[in-house]
């Protein structure tokens, strides 16, 4: 124990396991960079209320830099003893300018602030570079398709049965507009996440009036945690992370739902590119959708990280527990998982082909028994006839083995219902149906445009 930087106090050796069950380094390490950047911030800290003088400060900020680049050159040589990121770099920094000046650098730090700053750090470093770029490109791939094919015309459902006549851009546009609403909530979440705990201490503040202003300011949060036991134990953000993560992989995974079933022969409207798709070891015809499939699945595993670490943090007392240490290995997987999924959803989407004569066939008459229904409404007949007249001729329709209600003569409908008149042969026209709905949200070519046009919109700031 002598080696470890809490030793002080304990003359028993920790247990083997003991030492591996407690060690967050093969996890944390990560997280280096910033371990370092707010350490050098703290220490400038300390220099501003004369707890370390300048000539210290300098050898410390060497002493981080030559740190960083063993970090990045993979030559940092791990030591027993280093339990997690933060001892370990305080340990190699006494190692390169000496204990007498290292051993300043956590006067009025825990690991606690630490380790809660560092995560914070990394969260929103991995949220602007990383998740907000992936998830703008797939929304503008989505963007991107929907403009080029906005003439093609497809079967939307309700429960999975054929309902109205939609445009495929139109499908494209919801599942944008779904991920506009994710880049909307990363944005907000973002918000609190970048505040600073650091200058908390362990628990209770800290103690030579250290300026937390100038710490946040200097590692670019918005603002400082102002309440230092929250400071300490508050690991809300890791939750919305991770809530952030299975909420936009439920959306990844009905995309993903629609596009397989839209793969498979009966349908065939879609067609996967080789890149992400994988073939069968016994059956040499089989071209599987394995890319869409993972991104289905992927949706447990990120719900059950939001889980696990709300249930292992539920009931934690006050202020810093071991718990909390949990929070890495889901967390990190949760937004790695987001990030490769993004980028798959982005690729697969981008390089599918569609079949419009296959969607345009599956279109079928009956489908537009709605917009009989509205012929006569648009002729002063209340809705609730109407629905029931254009129900009477689909029926009659199919009584009648006829392939449709476009096939049923003009004389039978004036039997229907007398108000039919030549211009409902006007009706069976699937391109008129999408075109019909021009209010906000709707199928016709202008209000799909409109919607592409807002989601682009969304996609600067
Ligand atoms: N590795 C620890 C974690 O990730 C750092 C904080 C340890 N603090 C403590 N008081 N033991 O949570």
């Amino acid at each position: 124990s002598e080696q470890k930087l809490w030793g002080g106090r304990f003359t028993g050796k920790t247990d083997p396991l003991m030492e591996l069950y407690n060690a967050s380094l093969p996890y944390d390490q990560k997280m280096w960079a910033v371990d370092l950047e707010g350490t050098r911030v703290y220490t400038s800290a300390l220099k501003n209320i004369n707890l370390i003088n300048e000539k210290e400060l300098s050898e410390i900020h060497r002493g981080l830099k030559v740190i960083g680049q063993e970090w990045e050159t993979n030559s940092f040589v791990e030591k027993p003893g280093d339990e997690d990121i933060h001892t370990a770099n305080e340990r190699r920094l006494g190692e390169i300018i000496g204990k007498e000046i290292a051993g300043k650098v956590h006067t009025g730090r825990s690991r606690n602030d630490q380790v809660a700053t560092d995560m914070r750090l990394y969260v929103r470093e991995k949220i602007v570079k990383v998740l907000r770029p992936a998830l703008i490109q797939l929304i503008q791939s989505l963007v991107m398709r929907a403009r080029s094919e906005i003439d093609v015309l497809m079967p939307g459902y309700t429960h999975l049965q054929r309902a109205q006549p939609i445009r495929w851009s139109h499908w494209l546009s919801m599942h944008a507009t779904f991920l506009a609403n994710d880049l909307d909530r990363l944005n907000q979440l973002l918000v609190r996440v970048n505040q600073s705990p650091l200058g908390a201490g362990a628990l209770a503040g800290h103690p030579y009036g250290i300026d937390r202003e100038f710490i946040a300011e200097n590692l670019e949060f918005d603002g400082v945690i102002g309440n230092s036991l929250a400071a300490v134990s508050d690991r809300d953000f890791v939750i919305e992370m991770m809530f952030w993560g299975s909420l936009i992989s439920n959306h990844l995974a009905k995309f993903s739902e629609d596009l397989i079933i839209y793969s498979t022969a009966e349908f065939g409207f879609i067609k996967l590119a080789d890149a992400y798709s994988t073939g069968s070891s016994l059956m040499p015809q089989k071209k599987n959708p394995d890319s869409l499939e993972l991104l289905r699945g992927k949706s447990g595993r990120t719900l059950g990280q939001l889980v696990g670490f709300m249930v292992s943090s539920k009931a934690t007392p006050s202020s810093y527990n071991k718990d909390l240490q949990e929070d890495k290995e889901p967390l990190f997987d949760n937004m790695t998982t987001i990030e490769h999924s993004l980028l798959i959803a982005a690729g697969v989407i981008s390089t599918l082909e569609i079949n419009a004569e296959k969607m345009k066939g599956a279109l079928t008459m009956d489908m537009l028994a709605t917009d009989l229904a509205d012929y006569l409404v648009r002729k002063g007949v209340p809705f609730r006839e109407t629905h029931h007249i254009s129900g009477e001729a689909v029926a009659y329709a199919e009584n009648n083995k006829l392939s449709g209600i476009d096939q049923i003569p003009l004389d039978a409908y004036k039997k229907i219902d007398s108000r039919f008149e030549e211009d409902v042969s006007k009706v069976f026209d699937f391109d008129a149906s999408v075109e019909r709905r021009t209010a906000t949200g709707g199928t016709a070519k202008s209000a799909v445009l409109k919607q592409l046009d807002n989601i682009e919109a969304k996609l600067n700031f």
